[in-house]
């Protein structure tokens, strides 16, 4: 008996940290679907494809810290069921694990679309190492390069193509860009952004087909939902993803849109905890519930675990952060801007470096800040509070003054 941890990403790997940490003594198991060890999903879109970083440097961890932290490490080990009457789980290979807690940190999943073509050869997903590796395996060859979703991964995989000198073509069914994430103001910087730099923007427009060269099982052309052909030999889809919930279901915990928890991270069932991306939790900053995809918050709901586990009763307050880039821009984001009704501007999208700050009434809710880092950290602490908007308007002023 012990703890049992499933997943292997960004949350169940620091849940082991933040076990130890906090001077639990037990034993863990951490029970990871994927071969690898542990590793950082964020550059895989970015410089792990343009080849800048190497496989062992994703590693979140080395190899000798779950051995120094007596971690039982189950790598390329799905967990089929779990029996919360019993406190067991069970391995696909037929294992058995028990537990005293159980801690589900599956994440997301890539939403997959079926459809004529869907299966010939250069046709990618991205999520996983092996998914990059794969696409960066095809990319030697490729041309033409047609990003399917012009979400997050779709548009940082179009600039890392792009900025290896390959044509680019994206396709977004919504009518702008980034729009699960990004009010209409941002969208339009970041399709500028794409668009200046060569990269063939379609919103409002899907794939209806793929077909292959001829005599070959290899992809070659796209037909859009208009009708329209892009020749591409290279295609990756990122229409989104999905909490991958299904062990939660199957063992009769409260599901909706992620796996409910509460503010420490507790499950509707007895010892089984969960965090990350899997989850859906209530914000009291916004007064609703939230399901994130982010690894700062992945990060701070292991944090939470941890320390509940040892006793501590902690619960997950921080603000929400996530950041991206595109070529040489990085764009960083605090707060939820989908609660917000007007927006404030400062500094100039023009030159390429400002941060539009998000209001609901006069509380900030969120900012999104390119290529502006004093302006994301001053924000990190003013979300949540009435700020008055004049002066984050006013660049000349320090928001410093603020905090
Ligand atoms: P997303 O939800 O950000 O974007 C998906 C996009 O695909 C949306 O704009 C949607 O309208 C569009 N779409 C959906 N169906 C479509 C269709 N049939 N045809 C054309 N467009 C369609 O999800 P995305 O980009 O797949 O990212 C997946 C995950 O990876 C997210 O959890 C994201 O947070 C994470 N990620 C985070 C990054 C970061 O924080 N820097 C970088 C890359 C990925």
């Amino acid at each position: 008996m012990g703890v049992v941890i499933v997943g292997g990403g960004h949350a169940g790997s620091q849940a082991v940290a933040e076990l130890r940490r906090n001077g639990y003594e037990g034993t863990i198991d951490l029970v990871c679907g994927e071969a690898s060890l542990p590793y950082e999903r964020p550059p895989l879109s970015k410089e792990f494809l343009a080849g800048r970083l190497s496989s062992e440097r994703l590693l979140l961890r080395p190899a000798s810290f779950y051995d120094q932290q007596s971690v039982n490490l189950h790598l390329g080990v799905r967990i089929s069921k779990a029996l919360p009457s019993r406190q067991v789980v069970e391995c696909a290979n037929g294992r058995r694990l028990s537990y005293d807690s159980l801690v589900l940190a599956t994440g997301s999943s890539p939403i997959r679309l079926s459809f004529e073509g869907s299966d010939l050869e250069g046709v990618h997903y991205l999520r996983t190492i092996d998914d990059a590796c794969a696409i960066k395996s095809d990319l030697g060859n490729a041309k033409r390069v047609l990003i399917v979703g012009g979400g997050y991964i779709g548009l940082e995989v179009a600039a890392s193509c792009r900025s290896m000198g390959l044509e680019v073509t994206v396709l977004e069914l919504q009518d702008r860009l980034l729009s699960r994430v990004a009010t209409p103001f941002m969208s339009e910087f970041f399709r500028e952004l794409h668009v200046n730099r060569g990269i063939r923007v379609l919103c409002g427009m899907g794939l209806t087909r793929l077909e292959p060269a001829k005599g070959t099982r290899s992809v070659a052309k796209a037909i859009d939902t208009n009708g329209g052909v892009h020749l591409a030999d290279l295609v990756v889809l990122g229409i989104g993803v999905r909490p991958q919930t299904g062990l939660a279901e199957s063992a009769g915990l409260e599901c909706n849109n992620g796996v409910l928890v509460d503010r420490n991270c507790r499950t509707s069932a007895d010892h089984i905890w969960a965090i990350g991306d899997c989850t859906n939790f209530p914000s009291d900053l916004y007064g609703a519930r939230v399901r994130l995809e982010s690894v700062p918050n992945a990060m701070e709901q292991a944090r939470v675990l941890g320390r509940n586990l040892a006793g501590i009763d902690a619960s997950s307050q921080a603000t929400p952060c996530f950041w991206s880039d595109h070529f040489e821009h990085k764009l960083q984001t605090v707060g939820l801007s989908r609660f917000g009704d007007e927006e404030v501007l400062r500094g100039c999208p023009a030159r390429g470096s400002f941060c539009l700050f998000h209001f609901s009434g006069s509380t900030l809710v969120a900012a999104d800040a390119v290529n502006s880092r004093r302006e994301f950290l001053a924000a990190r602490r003013l979300v949540g509070r009435q700020v008055p908007k004049g002066v984050l308007e006013n660049p000349s002023i320090d928001l410093a003054s603020l905090i």
